[in-house]
């Protein structure tokens, strides 16, 4: 059974764009654990929603992203499994995050738990990582509980800073890993290789039973 996969997302949508190149949308030739079935976002004038438009994937506009009850109804309506967080700039309210648990994912420009957390997003993040002069930034996907940028870690992929980097150029460096690094994860949670235990522990491998990445950093513009 595939299942359906929620994008959230509030901006330009990249992240959006490569799960649906992974995924694709409803009804794909090639069998996928997910295709994405729904696009939610809190701003009508998000990126995200004519990215879907253009695949033929529904969307929704929240009115109230706080309202949990709404938000359940419209995952029910859409007979949603899965949900995936891409720049996603509200709060799930604590209604969905407390029944979703282990299936709601998101993911973050930076090695949490270092520079995340409430405001943490967009160029602040970079700007933060270059200010405080560390010479690895990355990319995490993490399971989403009720705290922002909290929920127990499933992935993560290390990027390089340089020392002539502004924000810009980091950003789009990371941006780069996470359109590698955030299908996998989603593919492999959708599909049950990657679960969130009751224990609050995340069991499974997203790469292959080695545990090795099987993509290499050369091919994300990184040089050694
Ligand atoms: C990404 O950097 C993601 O890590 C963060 O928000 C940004 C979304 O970018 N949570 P896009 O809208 O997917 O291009």
């Amino acid at each position: 059974m595939t299942a359906r996969l929620a994008v959230f997302a509030s901006g330009a949508g990249s992240n959006l764009e490569a799960l649906l190149t992974r995924l694709g949308p409803p009804a794909r030739a090639r069998p996928v654990p997910a295709e994405v079935a729904l696009v939610v976002s809190n701003r009508a004038s998000a990126g995200a929603l004519a990215i879907a438009g253009r695949h033929g994937v529904p969307t929704s506009v929240l009115a109230a992203p706080s309202d949990g009850r709404s938000l359940l109804a419209l995952l029910a309506q859409h007979r949603i499994d899965f949900i995936a967080l891409a720049g996603y700039l509200k709060q799930i309210p604590a209604p969905v995050t407390e029944t979703w648990g282990g299936r709601i994912v998101n993911v973050h420009p930076a090695l949490l738990p270092a520079f995340g957390g409430p405001g943490m997003y967009g160029p602040r993040v970079h700007q933060a990582v270059i200010a405080a002069g560390v010479r690895v930034s990355g990319v995490t996907v993490h399971f989403v509980d009720a705290v922002y940028d909290n929920g127990p870690i499933i992935a993560q992929w290390p990027v390089p800073v340089r020392s002539d980097d502004t924000p810009t150029a980091l950003a789009e460096r990371v941006l780069r890993v996470e359109h590698r690094l955030y299908p996998a994860v989603v593919e492999a949670v959708a599909s049950g290789a990657v679960t969130l235990g009751p224990d609050g522990r995340v069991h499974g491998h997203v790469f292959d039973a080695s545990g090795t990445a099987t993509f290499s950093l050369q091919s994300e513009g990184q040089s050694p």
